[in-house]
Parts: structure tokens; sequence; C-alpha cells
């Protein structure tokens, strides 16, 4: 086995709708890890993709009036897609499977086969709850109020002809599995699983529907089609060349390293992944890690809430790299995370700004300064330089060490601990003093400066996986060649010329004004929700009856706007003088003054109920009401006075 090489997944993503920061998270944390495993000198295999079968997507296609196929590669190729997101994102996947790719097809068609024949797909019934209109099927858990869980309409006890995964029979080693070796992190997620789904009883699981027909088709039973985990879990080895021949890297990259997967789907990779691997007597992977979810401002993201992060709009605001450094920085990757826009922008301010920023630039402008960019090779070693070398030098180490754990968090602080001393050691050596006198402090100034440069560069080596593109300027700015880049030399202090000519650059994270831009991305975050929100509602009807007698009471008549003016002091009224065929003028006060221009209606025919009770309104009295259409609009309420054809005379009776 050449243990130097690295296979590692994300999840394959439903191409269902927009991708979020939450999404992103994984991808970002993936791409991390394979950057930081090539830098280590492995052969890495970075796989992600989108899972493109399902009844969803068949639905969402129905909805919007195109096929399955048109819908999907729409949300994967399209601008603002998923690969455009990923590209945005500078995530250097390897390998990008759609499970709608022929040959993975093909692949699922001859791996559900396989386990047909050896006996661990068998022919049942399929019992659930069904909801007529929606066709589809629900589980008791998944109901909300004993009703569909989409349309809210009732549900009937249904069966289907359905094919099972023998998942009953991988049990108990399964849980070996989970409970004897470190196959799944963190180990918290162990207990969730073995106690709540393979303790109770674990059922065999239903793999195929005859209720849609979006998906891998069984080509042995037509009408059958494979349901969503057999397709989606053999990607991580159709995407390597398992039982096709459009790739062939199976054996060098089988099995994989690690899956990153969120929390909600640990269950599907840490139980009914290895069993059905197990099935097909194939090398499980050798780790699930389960990380956290990003929540926002303490909410669950979702669409339907308005308050998804968009990874565009922040990329676009702070740079791409930052929105990386930012996530995996802040959270640590095996719990929950709450984001909030104050956190991503102290973040900045304080890490990248003032601590990694300040502590380039300050270097690059005094070697520029002092010694116009090039450094001579004279040096002056103290006591000072012990600390700052001996700490930079093992960094490495520790930060090795919780990459190896996946702890991005804790990487990160290693690196920033080592950033934070070498801030401290420039105000400890004091470079504008020394710089005074040149002849008598040029050496010790130019060391001081080397020890530096020696830190930001040993510290960019470790952030390149984080932050690719900046740590390329940095080095750019501080002289370091590919030489001075790489994984080894980060175990050296004095890689750098002695003579090393910088250039200070841009400013590669400018501070950011706090209160300004949160209350910017609150107004950002408010024309989200708005959009979010559905175009248009309309009240629904009441259903209440009311007798023909009493309708007939209401006096309805078409009235000519004679004038039309604002009320002073309010924002909401209108005053009419109306023509309304009785040869006196009637006055009616109504509140539409938010969508009118009073001169705009002067002349025009409504309609007015006539004989309500006259009531006061700002001091003048109103002697009716005008009638109105209402609907929500993107949330908000919108007004349309009811205008009739202007041949209608005033006064006519409307019945
Ligand atoms: O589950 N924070 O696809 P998916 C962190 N197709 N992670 C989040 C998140 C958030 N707010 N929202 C979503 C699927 N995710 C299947 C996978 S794999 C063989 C099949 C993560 O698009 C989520 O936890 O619904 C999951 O790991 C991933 O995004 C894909 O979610």
């Amino acid at each position: 086995m050449d243990n130097k090489r690295f296979y590692i997944t994300t999840p394959i993503y439903y191409p269902s709708g927009k991708l979020h920061i939450g999404h992103a998270y994984c991808t970002v944390a993936t791409d991390a890890m394979a950057r930081y495993k090539r830098l280590c000198g492995y052969d890495v295999m970075f796989l992600t993709g989108t899972d493109e079968h399902g009844q969803k997507i068949e639905d969402k296609a129905k909805e919007a009036g195109v096929t399955p196929q048109q819908f999907v590669d729409d949300i994967v190729t399209a601008p603002g897609g998923v690969l455009d997101l990923w590209k945005l994102m500078n995530i250097r996947y390897d390998r990008f499977i759609r499970t709608t790719d022929g040959y993975h097809v093909a692949a699922i068609q001859k791996i559900f086969r396989k386990m047909y024949d050896n006996g661990d797909i068998y022919k049942g019934t399929y019992k659930g709850k069904y909801c007529k209109p929606c066709e589809s099927f629900w589980t008791e858990s998944q109901l909300v109020d004993g009703k569909c869980p989409d349309c809210g309409r009732e549900v009937v006890d249904a069966e289907e002809e359905a094919y099972f995964f023998r998942l009953s029979k991988y049990a108990d080693r399964v849980q070996d599995l989970l409970e004897n070796t470190d196959f799944l992190e963190p180990r918290s997620r162990v207990h969730e699983m073995v106690n709540n789904f393979i303790k109770p009883g674990l059922e065999d699981l239903c793999v195929s529907r005859t209720s849609f027909t979006w998906g891998v088709p069984v080509d042995f039973d037509p009408g059958h089609v494979v349901y969503v985990w057999i397709d989606a879990l053999f990607n991580y080895m159709t995407a390597l060349g398992y039982m096709n021949d459009e790739h062939h890297d199976l054996e060098k990259f089988w099995p994989a390293d690690v899956h990153f997967v969120g929390k909600e789907i640990v269950r599907f990779h840490s139980i009914i992944w290895p069993a059905m691997l197990m099935s097909m007597d194939l090398p499980l992977p050798r780790k699930v890690y389960g990380h956290g979810w990003l929540n926002f401002n303490g909410d669950k993201m979702s669409k339907s809430k308005g308050n998804v992060v968009d990874p565009y709009l922040l990329s676009e605001r702070y740079g791409v790299d930052a929105l990386r450094f930012f996530v995996l920085r802040t959270f640590p990757f095996g719990s929950d995370g709450n984001f909030t826009n104050e956190l991503l922008i102290q973040t900045i301010n304080v890490d990248l700004a003032n601590d990694l920023g300040n502590l380039v630039s300050r270097t690059t402008a005094m070697a520029e300064k002092y010694f116009g960019g090039r450094l001579p090779k004279e040096r002056q070693r103290t006591d000072l330089d012990q600390e700052l070398g001996g700490m930079t030098v093992s960094l490495r180490d520790r930060y090795e060490e919780q990459m190896e754990r996946f702890q991005f968090q804790n990487a990160l602080e290693e690196i920033f601990k080592v950033i934070q001393r070498a801030n401290k050691y420039i105000d400890e050596n004091a470079p504008w003093a020394l710089a005074k006198d040149m002849e008598a402090n040029g050496a010790r100034l130019a060391t001081v400066l080397y020890n530096l440069l020696e830190t930001v560069r040993i510290c960019t080596v470790l952030l390149t996986p984080f932050m690719p593109e900046s740590c390329g300027k940095i080095f750019a700015q501080i002289g370091a060649d590919e030489s001075a880049r790489t994984w080894d030399s980060a175990w050296h202090f004095g890689i750098l010329p002695e003579d090393v000519e910088v250039h200070k650059g841009e400013n590669l994270f400018p501070r950011i004004d706090m209160a300004k831009e949160l209350e910017e991305l609150d107004r950002i975050q408010e024309e989200a929700k708005k959009a979010a929100l559905p175009a248009i509602e309309i009240e629904p009807q009441t259903g209440e009856k009311v007798d023909f007698d009493t309708f007939c009471k209401s006096d309805f008549r078409a009235v000519k706007v004679k004038d039309c003016q604002r009320v002073k002091k309010s924002d909401k009224l209108l005053k009419f003088t109306l023509d309304d065929g009785t040869g006196t003028d009637r006055q009616i006060l109504s509140g539409i003054a938010r969508w009118y221009a009073p001169e705009d209606l002067i002349g025009k025919t409504l309609v007015a109920i006539v004989n309500l009770p006259p009531r006061k309104m700002m001091g003048h009295e109103s002697q009716g009401m005008l009638i109105s259409a209402v609907h929500t609009e993107k949330g908000e309420e919108a007004l349309n006075l009811l205008m009739v054809d202007e041949k209608i005379p005033a006064g006519a009776k409307l019945c």
C-alpha cells in the first residue's frame, strides 16, 4: 500500500436550490485538508459532486416546467451554480461526480444486481403514509400534525412493492466497527449512532421506489428506481472506477482515508455505508468525520427563513480567503457553530488585519524604509531571538498534530500564537530606535527584520491550505521563492537568503469599520429576507356565509373624484371630494396615500360604500368607504383602488 496517497471526499450536494455558506463550510474544510496533504507530499484525490436523483428534484423540475435533467444541469453548471461556487471559493477538487453521469448510473445498476444476486437485496412491501395529490410516501415521523409535510393535506396508509437491503444482518458487525475502532469521529457521535439507531434494532432499508421515475432504473424490474442511498453512497467508489471503465484509480485510492459529512448524514455514512460495503465484500473507508452545522444568529439556516448566508456576497465584500479562514478559524469542526456578521468582521479585523496583516506590512515596510528592500548580510544575534526562533521552528509539529485530527481551529490557533509573538518581538526590539544609528545598529536591525521575515514565511507556508491566494501574495512580498514555500522548509529557520529582497505590496486585509458594515449587512439581509417571501399572497376566503338580505343592505355606488388632497400630518390618508350623483358633494377619507399621488386620482370613477355611519379621521369626517383590492407583495400589504369604466355615471348603484 502506498501510504503517500490520500483520498478525501465531501458529501455530494442536492442541486435543488442555491448552495449557502453551510454547504461551503464542509467543502472549504475538505479543500484545506487536501491542500495540506498535497503540501506534505501526498498524492491526493479530492472528490466532490452532486446527488441529482429523487422525488424532490422531480417535483421541483415539474414546478419549473423543465425536465429533471435540465433542472439539475442548470443548478450545477449555470452561472452562480455549484461549479461556479466552488470556483469562487477556490476549491481545488480533483474529481467532480454527478450521479446522472452515465458511467455512475450503469455502475449502480450492476451494484444493485450484485446485492440482489447475493441475497442482500430482496423484494418486499413498503408501508407508509401516502399523500395522493403529492404522490409521496412519508414516514410517521415526517408528518406534520399527522398531515403531509409538503401540502398539509390528509395522508392515507398505503403500500407499494419495493426492494429492501438486509441492513439488519450487519447490525453486530457495524456496532463492533463503531465501538471498537476509530472509524467514526468525533467519538461523541458513536454513542448517538449505537444508542439511537443500532440498539433499538436496525430495520432493513427500502432501496427502491415505484412512485417516482427520476432515479437509476432497476434494470431487471421496470418501474422500480433505486432509492437514494445506494445511488448516493457508491459515488465514492464509482468516481474511482468501481464497476466502470471511466476511471481507473480504485486500486490506488480505495479505501478512502476520510469522508467529511454533516452531522445529519452521519447515520448513512457510519451505519448504512459500511453495511453495504460488507455486503459487497469491499474494504471499508478508514474514517468518517461528522462535522457540525453552521447556524445563523442562533437559528438554522433556511431559505424560507431568509437567513441563508450568501458566500458570493461575503466574498465579494471581504475576499474569498477571509471567508475561508473565518469558518475554519472560528468554529471547532466537530461542533455546531453560530455564524454572525459581527464575529466575521471581528475575526477579519483582529486576526487578519491586526495580527497577520500588520506583521507583514510592518516588516516589509521597515525593510524597504531602512534598507531599500534588500537586507545586508551582516548579522548580530541576541537572546531576544531565541524564543521567537524556537517557537517558529517547532510550529510545524504542533500544527501537524492538529491537522491530522481535523482540528483546523487549533492548528490556526498555533499559527496565530506565533504571529502574535512576532508582533511583540517588533515592539521589544524597537527597530525604529535601532534605525536612528545605522552604523552601530545596522546589523542588529537586519537580524531583527530577517527573523521576522522567516517567521512570516513559516506561518505563511502553514496558512497556505486555508488562504492560498493571499499566501501567494505574502510569499511574493517577502521574497520567498518556491523552495521557501515547501513543507520541508517550514521546519527550518533560515531558508530565505541572507540578503533577501522584499517588496511591500498591497494591504492584504484592510480593517473594516464594524458599525457601518453591520448596518449595511443588516440592510442587505433584510432585503434578502423580503426577496425570500412569496411574491404575491392573497388572503384566503373566509368561507363564512352572509345572507342575501344582509348583503343587499350595503349600498355600493360609482363615485367620481372631483378633488383629492393629502391630509396634513398623516402619511396614510387622502381626502376625497366625490360626486355621488346626489348633487351634494360627499367627503371620504381613505388610507391609500402610500400607493397614489392625489392628482392622479382626479377624474377617476371609483366604488364606495355610502351607507356606513360617518366617522372622524384626523379631525375630518368620512362619509363612507372607498373599495380597494388588497394583497400582500413580498410580505408587504398593497392596496389598489377599485376603478370602474368612466362611462358609468356617478351614483350608479352596484349590485
Ligand atoms: O445531504 N452547516 O445533500 P445536501 C453545515 N445529497 N453543513 C451544512 C449546512 C449548514 N448550515 N447545511 C447543509 C445531502 N450542510 C446528500 C448527501 S452523500 C453520499 C449524500 C451540509 O445538499 C450537510 O450537513 O442536503 C451535508 O453534509 C451537505 O451540506 C450536503 O447536504
